[in-house]
């Protein structure tokens, strides 16, 4: 089994929404997704999918694509005539000055433990590179420790706390920061994690 990292197309929505009804006591709606794949200007949705096989790169991965994609920036359009992989969790970013704020990242529960989330992140952390982020932020739920340990590993840091932000059950944030992500200890980190990362993906049973 192959996990890989892919942008989010409108037409992966349903799943995407399916993983956050399985994850959020108050899932995104599809149209809240559809509008942020319309922002490419700020924001980037990336999913994670499954394969069977060595997954080869789309076209969209491809360099062109991507300095296409960075020059004029869009929604994906669907590429014809390649059917995709199923999708095993997803994550957004959005550049908010020369900040990135991570908006949400869920993994499908039949999926956990298995190193998605990280990939997830480091795709997210190298989407910020291309937007043009110093730095990163989110929020998250203070009784989620399991993402604030996935976030810890990752370089963010608490900053403080949003009291009663989650208006669902009037639950604190916790605000987490990174230092800047082309200071030499951010990008060595990024590094490490990501070879160890592939080496624990590698590992995987197939
Ligand atoms: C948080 C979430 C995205 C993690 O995804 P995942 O694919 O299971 O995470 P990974 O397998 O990549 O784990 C990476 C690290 O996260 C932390 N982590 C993940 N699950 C954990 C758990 N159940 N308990 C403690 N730490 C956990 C660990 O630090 C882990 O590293 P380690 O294996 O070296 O200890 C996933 O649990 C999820 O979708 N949760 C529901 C949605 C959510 O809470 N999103 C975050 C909103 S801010």
């Amino acid at each position: 089994m192959y996990y890989y990292i892919d942008n989010m197309y409108e037409d992966d929505l349903d799943q995407v929404h399916a993983i956050d009804v399985l994850s959020f006591p108050h899932p995104w709606s599809v149209g809240t997704y559809r509008n942020e794949l319309n922002a490419r200007q700020h924001s980037r949705y990336l999913v994670a999918r499954v394969s069977a096989h060595l997954p080869r790169p789309t076209r969209t991965q491809s360099w062109l694509m991507q300095i296409v994609q960075h020059v004029v920036p869009k929604p994906p359009s669907t590429p014809v005539g390649i059917a995709r992989d199923p999708i095993v969790g997803h994550g957004g970013i959005w550049l908010s000055l020369d900040e990135g704020h991570i908006t949400t990242i869920a993994v499908h529960p039949d999926h956990r433990g298995r190193g998605v989330g990280e990939l997830l992140v480091i795709g997210l952390i190298d989407q910020a590179y291309e937007l043009g982020a110093q730095q990163l932020t989110l929020e998250v739920r203070t009784s989620n420790t399991s993402a604030q340990r996935l976030y810890n590993k990752y370089g963010f840091a608490e900053h403080g706390v949003r009291p009663r932000y989650y208006t669902d059950n009037n639950e604190d944030a916790v605000i987490m920061w990174t230092e800047n992500i082309h200071s030499a200890s951010f990008v060595q980190r990024l590094r490490e994690m990501r070879s160890r990362l592939h080496e624990r993906l590698r590992q995987l049973p197939q």
